[in-house]
């Protein structure tokens, strides 16, 4: 058995497997198909301070090789996850890391704060949903916003803080390093690349929200590419998320750089691919000798 603990920011995971926010509600569904302990850790679905609905329907369409989404945040709000989805989760032996969401800087504030004396492992601030108006990636788009969103959080909690990054920019290095430079302990990337598509029979967008974020195998080359990049320009770690769907995919997007995986898409055609994942991942390193999954990360060695 090869030794599959990583680090990030200075929380050990048993393994390097996190289903990612959205993906998994709260791990209630997936528990009918295995335990929750045999993953690294579990990203909620992105928290606000009030319970939302999220965006009208149709917000799921299919894709060549992925999906689109525009659910548009939908939760039951902060009182809800620390009152009812919290405690539960910290009976299932694996690490929570709470993805948060706010309509502005103040609001994330809030809710680190709420969080800060609970028992989850890491926050994870959402400055990357493309499917909301207010907060979301319109705080993730530009340098200036990123970094004061990044500030408001960083006062209110000592917990390890990791800033999920949207693909949809410039240039994400120029946003990795804004957040780090205001006291981020870990960025992941990618949230998903805003995309459309419209029936042609009714010449209507297909989803009500008229364009929504896309994710799955799709999207893969490209999380690979910008993990890389990012990992080459700053000194935190890196959790790497964006159309990994098997023990390969994982293993490239460590040696691109990330010191852990978040599994999204995948999950709704195999409920089944972060344990594959992990028994993957532990099966690579005994064939090749390897004894902890973590030598490795970033061992990718370009042309
Ligand atoms: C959503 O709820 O719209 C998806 C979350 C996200 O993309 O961050």
């Amino acid at each position: 058995m090869a030794d599959l603990r990583v680090n990030v920011a200075g929380v050990e995971f048993k393994n390097p497997v996190i289903p990612a926010s959205g993906a998994f509600g709260y791990g209630r569904e997936y528990e009918k198909f295995y335990p929750l302990s045999k993953l690294g850790g579990i990203a909620i679905k992105g928290t606000t301070l009030e319970p939302r609905q999220g965006n009208p329907g149709p917000r799921v369409a299919e894709t060549p090789s992925g999906m689109l989404n525009s659910v548009g945040l939908q939760n039951g709000g902060l009182k809800k996850f620390l009152e009812y989805e919290l405690p539960n989760l910290l009976t299932k032996d694996t690490r929570i890391v709470a993805n948060i969401a706010g309509a502005t800087a103040e609001e994330c504030g809030e809710l680190a704060k709420a969080l800060d004396d609970t028992a989850v492992d890491m926050i994870e601030l959402n400055i990357s949903c493309p499917n909301v108006k207010q907060g979301g990636a319109a705080f993730g788009t530009r340098c200036e916003s990123a970094a004061a969103v990044t500030a408001s959080v960083r006062k209110a909690t000592s917990k390890p803080l990791m800033v999920k990054l949207s693909p949809n920019v410039t240039s994400i290095v120029d946003i990795a390093k804004a957040v780090e430079s205001e006291g981020a302990d870990a960025v992941s990337l990618i949230n998903t690349l805003l995309g459309m598509r419209i029936d042609i029979k009714s010449r209507r967008p297909v989803l009500k929200n008229n364009v929504g974020g896309l994710s799955g195998p799709a999207v893969f080359p490209i999380a690979v590419r910008m993990v890389w990049q990012v990992t080459n320009a700053v000194n935190i770690p890196v959790v790497g998320m964006g159309g990994i769907a098997t023990w390969e995919d994982a293993v490239e997007m460590m040696m691109a750089g990330a010191s852990a995986i978040q599994i999204g898409a995948a999950l709704f055609s195999n409920p089944y691919a972060p344990v594959e994942i992990v028994e993957g991942l532990n099966k690579y390193c005994d064939d090749n000798g390897i004894k902890s999954i973590s030598e490795i990360v970033g061992t990718v060695q370009p042309w």
